[in-house]
C-alpha cells in the first residue's frame, strides 16, 4: 500500500493508504488538518501541498490544478491529486 508522509508545520505524520485517494482524503481520514474551503471541488487553493519527494507517484495533474493556476511541479491541490505511490508532501496552509 502507498505511504504517505504530510508534514505540517515540521510535524511528520506516516499513514498508509489505498491506491488512487486524494491526498485530502487521505490527510483527513487520518487526522491531518488540511482546509478545503471548496469542499474539495478544485475552486480555492487552501488544500495546496508542496511535494517533497515521489512526485511521479501522484496522479497527472488535472484541468482543476491547471485553471487554479498550480502548475509547478513541486505543488499539488491536495484535493485533485490522487496517491499511487509513496509520497511525502508539506501541507502548506493550515
Ligand atoms: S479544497 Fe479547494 S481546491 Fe482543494
Amino acid at each position: 500500500m502507498p505511504k504517505v508522509k504530510f508534514d505540517v508545520n515540521g510535524q511528520i505524520t506516516e499513514v498508509e493508504t489505498e491506491a488512487g485517494e486524494t491526498l485530502l482524503q487521505v490527510g483527513l481520514d487520518n487526522g491531518i488538518p488540511i482546509e478545503h474551503a471548496c469542499g474539495g471541488n478544485g475552486f480555492c487553493t487552501t488544500c495546496l501541498c508542496k511535494v517533497k519527494s515521489g512526485g511521479e507517484n501522484l496522479g497527472e495533474r488535472n484541468d482543476k490544478e491547471d485553471n487554479m493556476g498550480i502548475t509547478e511541479v513541486s505543488e499539488r491541490l491536495g484535493c485533485q491529486a490522487t496517491v499511487e505511490g509513496d509520497v511525502e508532501v508539506e501541507v502548506l496552509e493550515t
